[in-house]
Order: C-alpha cells, then sequence, then structure tokens
C-alpha cells in the first residue's frame, strides 16, 4: 500500500481495511493479513495505557509503538498519530516530531481537525511525508466537544465538516478519517472529495473503515459503543486461557513430562 494505491482504490470503489496497532506481536499477525493500513493511534494513550483520554500520549511514546509496529510489519502502510498539542506549538515543534515518526517507521501521519494549522498540515505535505485528515469527533478536543460524542447532528455542524474535508483534500492530504458522524453526512463528505473517507462511527457509505484493535478482538467486555462490531470474545479466551494455566500450575499438571527436559540424571 502507498498514497497512489490509496487514492486508486477510492477511483475504483475498492474498500479500504484499516486497523490500530500499538506493538511487535500484534503487528507480525497483521503482517500476515490483507489488511491495507495500520494506524498507530494516540488510542494507545488508552487501550495500552489505561488513561482516559488520548491526551496523555506523548511524542516519546508514539515513536516507540511505531517503531514497535515497525518491526512487526515492514511491508505495511503505517500511519503515526501525531500526538496532543505536537502539530499547534509552530512548524519546527511540529517538522520535529514528524521527523521522529517518520525515522521511527511511519509512512504516514495523521494529524486531527483543521483550522488554525493549515499551513502547517501544507508544510508537511510539502515536505514529502503523506498526512491523513482526522476531522469529526476529534478525541483531542474531547473537552471542548463536551465528550466522546456524535458530530455533525445538525446543518450548520454538518457543513463544517463538509468545508473541512474539502479544505483537508486542498491542503493535499492523502485520506480522511471521519470518526463518529451520521452516515448520510460521511456520504456527502465521500462524494465531495476525491481522496478516500476512512471511517470510524461513519456508517457504511465511505471508502475505508479503521476499529481499534483490541476493540475489534472483543478485549473489553464492557465497551461497547454502537459502532463496534467485536470480531472475537477477546476478553474471555485470554481469562479462560489464564485461569486454566493458574489451575493445571496449582494442581501440578503442568508442567508435564511434555514439557520437561528429560536429561540424565
Ligand atoms: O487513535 C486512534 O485510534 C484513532 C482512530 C480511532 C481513528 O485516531
Amino acid at each position: 500500500m502507498n498514497i497512489l494505491k490509496l487514492k486508486a482504490m477510492k477511483q475504483q470503489n475498492q474498500k479500504i481495511s484499516m486497523v490500530t496497532c500499538y506493538d511487535y506481536w500484534s503487528a507480525r499477525i497483521i503482517a500476515q493479513t490483507p489488511i491495507d493500513c495500520i494506524l498507530v493511534g494516540d488510542s494507545l494513550a488508552m487501550v495500552m495505557h489505561g488513561h482516559p483520554t488520548t491526551i496523555p500520549a506523548t511524542i516519546d511514546m508514539m515513536a516507540l509503538h511505531v517503531a514497535a509496529v515497525a518491526r512487526g510489519a515492514p511491508e505495511k502502510f503505517i500511519v503515526g498519530d501525531m500526538p496532543f498539542l505536537s502539530y499547534r506549538k509552530g512548524l519546527q515543534e511540529t517538522m520535529r516530531t514528524v521527523e521522529q515518526l517518520m525515522q521511527a517507521g511511519a509512512k504516514a501521519i495523521k494529524l486531527e481537525g483543521v483550522t488554525g494549522h493549515e499551513e502547517i498540515i501544507q508544510y508537511v505535505v510539502t515536505s514529502g511525508i503523506p498526512v491523513m485528515g482526522h476531522i469529526g469527533l476529534t478525541p483531542q478536543s474531547v473537552h471542548q466537544l463536551g465528550g466522546f460524542k456524535v458530530q455533525g447532528n445538525n446543518e450548520a455542524d454538518a457543513q463544517a465538516l463538509l468545508e473541512q474535508a474539502k479544505i483537508l483534500e486542498q491542503l493535499g492530504c492523502c485520506a480522511v478519517v471521519l470518526e463518529c458522524v451520521p452516515c448520510e453526512l460521511a456520504k456527502v463528505i465521500t462524494q465531495a472529495i476525491n481522496i478516500p473517507t476512512i471511517g470510524i462511527g461513519a456508517g457504511v457509505h465511505v471508502d475505508g473503515q479503521v476499529l481499534v484493535l483490541h476493540d475489534l478482538l472483543g478485549m473489553d467486555e464492557n465497551f461497547k459503543p454502537k459502532f463496534l462490531k467485536t470480531y472475537l470474545k477477546g476478553y474471555e479466551l485470554f481469562k479462560t486461557a489464564l485461569n486454566t494455566y493458574d489451575h493445571e500450575v496449582k494442581t501440578a499438571q503442568f508442567p508435564s513430562k511434555e514439557h520437561s527436559f528429560l536429561g540424565k540424571t
């Protein structure tokens, strides 16, 4: 996958699959699948580090996880998320972050929102770095949005999102993530721009889908947003395996002869 193929997939009406990944061993599994893109999202602050929002993700954290994923899936199109405020402190700071993520193995970066950082997006693009936009529910702005809520529900907000998508295209973005927007609005945006839209909670009329890996694997038995489909009962499977291991250790069933070195005494 590369940005030319991404664009061609939209033109040829082929759906794009994307999943988040934050570590080496998951990346190795994804590398063996046809999934098109990997997002090392700042959601890692929540999923991997237990924070309530993505705000605590730092540049060093992002670079560390990008590097681990790149070692596990070097052939995949890896998108690294620009963390909280890293592109709101001027050009030099932005470019230092971009440099760190790209040198860690990202093939593109993603950043949230548009207003106020149009010039920065353009500068990154013209520096030869593919940029993915992200509009709708932008989790780094959770406190301004008043929570993790569906966006673009009224006419004015919907119009603003459409305008933002068009601006991202004009600035040279290679794709745009639409998070938690009504599916009819996602359809209008998808038809209005020539770059792919990747939806999460944006319905079926977008060009591709992204989900958090741990969500689609059902690793959190309490997380059940409307947009999520789980493809595995991961939480139960992991817990059962660990309970069984614990039981077998305590009843001396493990290790058996099969798992023991039977050398000469
Ligand atoms: O950080 C992330 O995982 C994301 C996706 C939800 C799009 O930005």
